[in-house]
């Protein structure tokens, strides 16, 4: 830690690293040591309030800028976040658990959101409309939507930031960014890079706070405010949506997930198996696109069990910074509690646990498969996000589809068949944003990430980010002869 330079403690408002008026601050722990690793500027709803004035006024000289211009800041920023990757990675690890392979993937990953918008800043075209009359002329243009606020979630320190603040930066906007209290370390260090990218002030702002309620009450409520992306749950999206009605606030929302990898009887077994793991276990769960229901087709049933039992006891857990080490530790106490409380119950329910199953020490759980799980256990309806897979039963390809789309959740989907015609029939009538289709691994900066039904809405990354921090305006020219 004390050799780290990207280490900040403080918030960054205005191009200045400044403290919280009360001068108050909270702990940031590292999840597989309990050790404390910061104390980190503890603000509140009146901090918060001077962060977004700050990004008012630098609105509008930032909005005049040329796209070229927001390119180049854009791009200076990228190539600073590759120089320190392994910095960038160790310090995710310390504070969210992940393990240090996938921390380095996600600061290529985060990264490569800043490069993607650094490109897509120079191509936000407008149109020429056919006029319906021979004076008229009608020309639409995009504008920057003015200050907008990213809510992110500690399971992607860094990636689920430069998702929004991208195309935020690329459209124009300023922007206030609230990272979770578990991991404001790494959205620091960022914000200490974009410094050094040479944003103006006021630019790009970060505040860090233990009261994430206060602070998204106020983000929602400040009419300086014009849009708002949160990344988390569905029950605090709600709130948020609430609280911004009064503004009417520009929303995308992206939340939680149910997700469904279903293996139908002419999939390759080993390929699922290995899809599954990937997708499954990544950050040991907690990810919204992370499988939460294995559906297997009853003639593959044994065998796929057998063979994705046997992959997952194979994975090594353990603290992330250590080689080898596949699944790190939960996040806290509350999602250790919540895995073991899915496990129970899905027992109790006549579940069989054919791997894993309990805990280790500190914030570890075994990585768990649940066979014979039934549409009645708690973790068939909710998202368990942590390292616990349980395996399904269908006999038709109907049936999976009624199974797989059997919640109110609607974010990311999976599913392995080798017949063509399967494919495109079962991808249609999934009722999710995203679908893999013999694939486990799907996020990238260039497809649209995003859900439908309670998962949310907005799009992320691709040629559709950077509409949902832009406006349209269409502009009549008349008396033309
Ligand atoms: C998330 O868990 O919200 C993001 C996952 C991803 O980008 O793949």
């Amino acid at each position: 830690m004390e050799k780290n330079s990207l280490i900040r403690t403080e918030a960054f408002v205005n191009g200045q690293w400044v403290k919280a008026a009360s001068s108050k601050t909270f702990e940031v722990t590292n999840p597989a040591t309990g050790e404390v690793l910061a104390q980190v500027t503890d603000m509140d709803r009146a901090d918060v309030q001077q962060a977004i004035d700050a990004a008012h006024k630098a609105w509008p000289s930032y909005r005049d800028t040329t796209a070229k211009e927001r390119a180049n800041l854009l791009r200076k920023w990228f190539n600073l976040m590759l120089e320190h990757k392994q910095e960038l990675a160790e310090l995710m690890t310390l504070e969210c658990g992940k393990v240090l392979q996938e921390s380095l993937g996600e600061v290529e990953y985060g990264a490569s959101f800043i490069e993607w918008f650094a490109e897509e800043a120079k191509r936000a075209y407008g149109d020429v409309i056919p006029a319906y009359s021979k004076d008229r002329r009608l020309v639409v243009i995009k504008q920057s939507v003015g200050v907008a606020a990213a809510i992110t979630p500690w399971n992607f320190p860094l990636a689920m930031i430069t998702r929004k603040v991208g195309p935020a930066l690329a459209a124009g906007s300023t922007v206030v960014v609230k990272p979770p209290s578990e991991t404001p370390l790494t959205a620091l260090a960022i914000s200490y890079l974009a410094q050094k990218a040479g944003f103006p002030p006021g630019v790009y702002n970060t505040i860090t706070s233990s009261n994430s309620s206060e602070i998204g009450k106020e983000l929602c409520e400040n009419t300086k405010v014009r849009k708002l992306s949160f990344t988390g749950s569905t029950p605090v999206g709600k709130i948020l949506m609430t609280q911004s009605a009064s503004t009417l606030k520009k929303l995308s929302l992206e939340l939680g997930g149910n997700a469904p990898f279903i293996v139908f009887d002419d999939a390759d077994l080993d390929a699922a198996v290995k899809g599954a793991i990937l997708s499954k276990f990544r950050n040991n769960g907690q990810t919204c696109v992370c499988v939460n229901r294995v559906l297997v087709q009853e003639s593959v049933y044994d065998a796929f069990v057998e063979k994705f039992t046997q992959a997952v006891a194979d994975l090594k857990v353990g603290n992330g910074l250590q080689k080898d080490v596949q699944v790190g530790p939960l996040i806290n106490k509350k999602g250790l509690e919540k895995v073991q409380q899915h496990v129970q119950d899905a027992v109790e329910k006549g579940a069989t646990v054919t791997t894993g199953g309990k805990h280790l020490e500190g914030l570890f759980y075994q990585p768990t498969v649940l066979a014979n799980a039934s549409p009645e256990m708690l973790i068939a309806r909710e998202e368990v996000f942590g390292p616990v897979a349980p395996v399904f039963k269908f006999s038709t390809e109907q049936e999976a589809i009624e199974m797989a789309n059997d919640t109110d959740y609607g974010l990311a989907s999976y599913f392995y068949s080798k017949d063509v015609a399967r494919c495109w029939r079962v991808s249609e009538a999934l009722e999710y944003g995203m679908v893999g289709i013999n694939e486990g691994m799907i996020s990238t900066e260039v497809a649209p990430f995003g859900g439908i039904k309670e998962s949310g809405f907005g799009r992320e990354g691709s040629k559709y980010g950077l509409d949902y921090f832009m406006e349209i305006k269409y502009m009549c020219f008349g008396g033309i002869e």
